[in-house]
C-alpha cells in the first residue's frame, strides 16, 4: 500500500515513542522505506538501536551529523522523502514547528523539508486542550501540515480524554490515504455492504454469508480518492474504515429507509449489500420453541430492490450495482443491469470472491465486459474507484483526473 513511498519517521519524546516503533515495523510491512530520525528526548524513551534494527539504517538525532555526506541530516534527509511524519508529535515539538523554530534536528527537519509534513500529536488531554496548543495546530494547518489524530481514550499519566496518539495501525492507514490521488475529490458516495439479517424469531433469521469486505474496501478506497463517503453496513464484523461515516442496519427494510433518507445528496451510490431477497412475513416476538409447537411453516414475503428503487428516481445519482452469480456471469449481470437500469454492474463468481479476501471481478457496461485481474480486494476496490470516477469525469464533460 506504501510501495517505494520515502518516509522519514521522526519521533519525538513523549511515552507514545514505544509505538513508533511498531510504527516503523508497519510502515516496512507496507512497502514504505523508513528513516527514522529521534529528537534527544525520544532517544531517553526508546534506545536509537531497536530503531536502527526494525529500520535497517543509521538514526539521526543530532544537527550535525558525519554519517551524512555534508553533515547536515536536516537538509539531506527530506530532500529524498516523500513525507515527513512526526509520530509521536508533542505539544512543545508542535509548539517550535509553528514558530518556525529550528533548534534541534526535527524542528530543522520540519522547516527545511522539501516534501509534506504529517503530525501525530501526543499528550495529555489539558495539554492538548490549551489554548496555546490550539493555537499552534491552527497554525500549523494553515501552514498546510496534515494533523492525524489525536483520539480519545485513557493515557499514559491515568487521565482519559483527547491527546493519545493514532494507534500504528490506523497512523499507516491515513498515509495510505494521504498519497492516494484525490480521483473523486468532492464526489459524494453512498454505498450498501455486507448481508441483512431477516428476522424469524428474536434469535433466529435469514441471512447469506457475504463479508461486507468488498463493501469495506470500496468504502476506504472512495474515502482515500477524496470522496465523502457514507456506508450503510448490514451485520458484519469489519471495521470501520478511516473516515467513513458508517450507518448500521439489520434489515433489508432498514437497509432501504437508511439510503433514502441519504440518496438525495449523493452524487454516487455504490450497491454492495447481498440483501436478502425474501422476509418472513412475521418475525415472532418470542423463541419459538423447537418441540412444542411443532414444525414452524415460514410463510415469506420479497423485499424492496433498493439499487432498483434508487436507479427509477427522477434523478438517481451514478449507480453501481453488484451481482453474484454461480454461473452464466456475463448472461445474468447484463440482463440484471438492463431491468435495473445501471450504468455499471460489477460481476463475479460467488466461487472467486463471495466471503473470501479475494475475487475475480468484470465490469460490465453498455460496451461489453471488462476483467479486472484476480486480486485482493483492496487493490480491486482501487481499481473500481478509479474506474467510476473516469466515469464521472466523462459524464461531467471533464477530463479523467
Ligand atoms: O437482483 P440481485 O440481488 O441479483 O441484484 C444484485 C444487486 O442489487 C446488488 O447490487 C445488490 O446490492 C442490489 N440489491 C438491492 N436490493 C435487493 C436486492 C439486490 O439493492 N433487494
Amino acid at each position: 500500500m506504501l510501495q517505494g513511498k520515502r518516509i522519514v519517521l521522526g519521533v519525538t519524546g513523549g511515552v507514545a515513542a514505544y509505538k513508533a516503533a511498531v510504527l516503523t515495523r508497519l510502515l516496512l510491512a507496507a512497502g514504505a522505506e523508513v528513516q527514522v530520525a529521534l529528537s534527544e528526548a525520544a532517544a531517553g524513551f526508546v534506545s536509537p538501536m531497536t530503531f536502527q534494527a526494525l529500520s535497517g539504517k543509521p538514526i539521526m538525532t543530532r544537527l550535525e551529523d558525519a554519517r551524512v555526506d555534508n553533515g547536515m541530516p536536516h537538509i539531506t534527509l527530506s530532500r529524498a522523502a516523500d513525507a515527513l511524519l512526526i509520530a509521536p508529535a508533542t505539544a512543545h515539538f508542535l509548539a517550535r514547528a509553528a514558530q518556525g523554530l529550528a533548534d534541534d534536528l526535527l524542528t530543522a527537519l520540519a522547516l527545511a523539508r522539501a516534501c509534506p509534513l504529517l503530525v501525530a500529536p501526543a499528550m495529555n488531554r489539558q495539554m492538548w486542550e490549551h489554548p496555546a496548543t490550539r493555537r499552534n495546530v491552527a497554525q500549523l494547518r494553515a501552514d498546510g501540515v496534515t494533523v492525524l489524530g489525536p483520539c480519545s481514550g485513557l493515557q499514559a499519566c491515568g487521565e482519559e480524554g483527547e491527546g493519545r496518539m493514532l494507534e500504528p495501525e490506523m497512523l499507516v492507514k491515513a498515509l495510505v490515504a494521504f498519497f492516494a490521488p484525490k480521483v473523486l475529490a468532492g464526489e459524494k458516495l453512498l454505498l450498501t455492504a455486507g448481508p441483512t439479517f431477516e428476522a424469524i424469531d428474536p434469535v433466529r433469521g435469514l441471512t447469506n454469508l457475504s463479508s461486507g469486505r468488498m463493501g469495506f474496501a470500496l468504502a476506504e478506497a472512495a474515502a482515500n480518492a477524496g470522496a465523502s463517503v457514507t456506508l450503510i453496513a448490514g451485520p458484519v464484523a469489519q471495521p470501520t474504515p478511516f473516515g467513513v461515516e458508517r450507518i448500521d442496519v439489520v434489515s433489508a427494510r432498514e437497509m432501504r429507509v437508511a439510503v433514502l433518507e441519504r440518496v438525495a445528496e449523493a452524487d454516487v451510490f455504490v450497491s454492495v449489500a447481498a440483501v436478502a431477497d425474501y422476509r418472513p412475513a412475521q418475525a415472532a416476538g418470542r423463541k419459538i420453541k423447537k418441540d412444542a409447537e411443532g414444525l414452524p411453516m415460514l410463510e415469506l414475503l420479497p423485499n424492496p430492490d433498493i439499487l432498483a428503487e434508487v436507479a427509477a428516481l427522477p434523478q438517481p445519482p451514478f449507480c453501481v450495482g453488484f451481482a453474484a452469480e454461480s454461473e452464466n456471469l456475463e448472461t445474468y449481470a447484463q440482463a440484471k443491469r438492463r431491468r435495473k437500469k445501471l450504468p455499471l454492474i460489477v460481476g463475479n463468481l460467488i466461487q472467486d470472491g463471495f466471503g473470501g479476501v479475494s475475487n475475480r471481478v468484470i465490469l460490465f457496461d453498455d460496451a461489453g465486459a471488462h476483467p479486472l485481474p484476480f486480486a485482493d480486494k483492496a487493490t480491486l476496490a482501487r481499481q473500481i474507484v478509479d474506474n467510476i470516477a473516469q466515469r464521472l469525469a466523462r459524464n461531467q464533460g471533464k477530463e479523467p483526473a
